[in-house]
């Protein structure tokens, strides 16, 4: 369900494919926040188009400045830092997320995977805690939000137990890498067979979009 208790939520809308009009995860997160605003009209929504403007990967300098407790850091160690600054405050700042993520050889696309890795932010979204938890010392920063992942594949039959659920790496590192933060409570929504096309599409776009409308109609 995607109903906010906050009075005023604020979500954030990321779309991670570089396709344009022929894109099912950026048709899909566009109908979903559409929807969702209606049922919140206090709502605001912050928008990101990674696939189209892509997030540089991580640097030497970035990695240099992250890891530089923050009154130790000088100024041009800071501007390395710019960009991933705003996304964390960004990410920081928002209840809900809506993230379109394509599938790429098994996993998410780069341009989503740098996003990653520019949000993973040490003292930021996460602490390292070695004494309170020696075999996994990464102590989440992120609390209370809700994400929901319209993630496009070209195949199908990804589902437990099907042919091809253990070549997906895209569901469980959203997972991983999001729920190291704390962000927990994530809904997948699949729309599988874009290489096949025809029905079979047609029938898992209906059924993400049923989908859709049952958690916000919640
Ligand atoms: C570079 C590339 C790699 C892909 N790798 C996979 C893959 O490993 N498995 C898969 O099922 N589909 C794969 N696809 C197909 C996409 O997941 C599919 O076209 C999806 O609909 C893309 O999302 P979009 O429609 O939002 O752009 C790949 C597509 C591209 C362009």
């Amino acid at each position: 369900m995607v109903n906010s208790t906050c009075a005023f939520p604020r979500l954030l809308h990321i779309d991670a494919s570089p396709r344009g009009d022929r894109s099912h995860s950026r048709r899909l997160t566009r109908e979903f926040v559409e929807a969702w605003k209606k049922t919140h009209s206090t709502a605001t929504v912050t928008y990101r188009d990674i696939g189209r403007n892509p997030i540089p990967h991580v640097t030497e300098d970035w990695i240099a400045a992250a890891f530089t407790p923050s009154e130790k850091l000088l100024h041009q160690m800071q501007s390395a830092l710019h960009l991933s600054d705003e996304l964390v405050d960004e990410f920081l700042a928002a209840d809900i997320y809506v993230m379109g993520v394509p599938m790429y050889n098994w996993s998410v696309t780069s341009g989503f995977k740098a996003y990653i890795d520019n949000i993973v932010r040490i003292n930021r979204t996460w602490a390292y805690i070695p004494d309170e938890n020696p075999e996994f010392p990464y102590k989440p920063l992120v609390h209370g939000k809700k994400m929901f992942v319209i993630a496009s594949r070209g195949d199908g039959g990804f589902a437990p137990g099907e042919r091809n659920h253990q070549r997906d790496f895209q569901t469980p590192l959203i997972k991983e890498a999001f729920g190291m933060l704390g962000v927990t409570d994530i809904t997948f929504i699949t729309v599988e067979n874009d290489e096949y096309g025809g029905q079979k599409l047609a029938d898992s776009i209906a059924s993400a979009r049923t989908q859709i409308a049952e958690l916000i109609s919640v």
